[in-house]
């Protein structure tokens, strides 16, 4: 959302606020994927405000509350930062916010890092997912010299798994949790996909 329209100043004070991020800001053809931080908060409330985006994470939009208090925290994490993971927004050319994509910490593998991406509904359907999904895999094997990338989604989620699948992540297990509250579907399990450097480095069959 940078159109000339914004004020130099806070322009200027974005930039202020960006000091100290040190993951670069990463590009593909359509999309500049820049360091999710504070300032995108209320691109991401209105993001999580959608019942639909969050279909099959929580099964309802999150409050701001919710989004300001627990969730940016999590998606600004220093520690994520200095090791050049953590949390990217995405725009297309024109500037028009799409949603975010993640290689987030994993406690207790330092080597890992877990893929995510959370899109605007206008924004599915467009291959933009799997671009900027693409983009950080490159950087997390590439740049920061990962081993390992993971993820997780819900078994149904047909969309998400598509996209790792495409990205050349393999399923490798799926795992049925017991939830006091739990989503439709949710007996049928989460699945968890990973992907190490070497087969991100082999030759693709197709
Ligand atoms: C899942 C999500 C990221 C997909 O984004 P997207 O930009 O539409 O994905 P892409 O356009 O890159 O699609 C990649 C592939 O997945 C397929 N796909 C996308 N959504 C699909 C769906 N709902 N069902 C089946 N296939 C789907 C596409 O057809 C495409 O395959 P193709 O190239 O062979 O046609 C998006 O729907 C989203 O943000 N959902 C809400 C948040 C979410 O569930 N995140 C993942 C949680 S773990």
């Amino acid at each position: 959302m940078y159109a000339d329209s914004a004020s130099s100043s806070a322009r200027a004070q974005q930039e202020e606020k960006e000091e100290g991020v040190t993951r670069p800001t990463l590009r593909t053809e359509r999309l500049v994927l820049e360091p999710l931080t504070v300032v995108h908060t209320e691109q991401l409330v209105e993001l999580d405000a959608d019942p639909e985006v969050l279909r099959f994470i929580f099964g309802r939009g999150l409050t701001r509350a919710e989004v300001v208090d627990t969730w940016m925290p999590k998606r600004t994490r220093a520690d994520a930062d200095a090791r050049g993971i953590g949390y990217w927004v995405g725009h297309d050319a024109g500037g028009t916010f799409l949603g975010w994509w993640s290689l987030a910490v994993v406690d207790d593998d330092p080597d890992s890092a877990e893929l995510g991406y959370r899109l605007r509904r206008d924004a599915w359907g467009h291959g933009y997912a799997t671009e900027g999904a693409r983009a950080l895999l490159a950087h997390a094997f590439e740049t920061v010299g990962l081993r390992r990338v993971c993820a997780e989604t819900m078994a149904v989620n047909a969309g998400s798994r598509a996209v790792l699948e495409k990205l050349g992540l393999s399923h490798v297990g799926t795992r049925v949790e017991q939830w006091d509250d739990p989503l439709p579907d949710a007996a049928l399990g989460e699945v968890d996909y990973e992907i190490d450097a070497a087969a991100y480095r082999a030759p693709r069959q197709s």
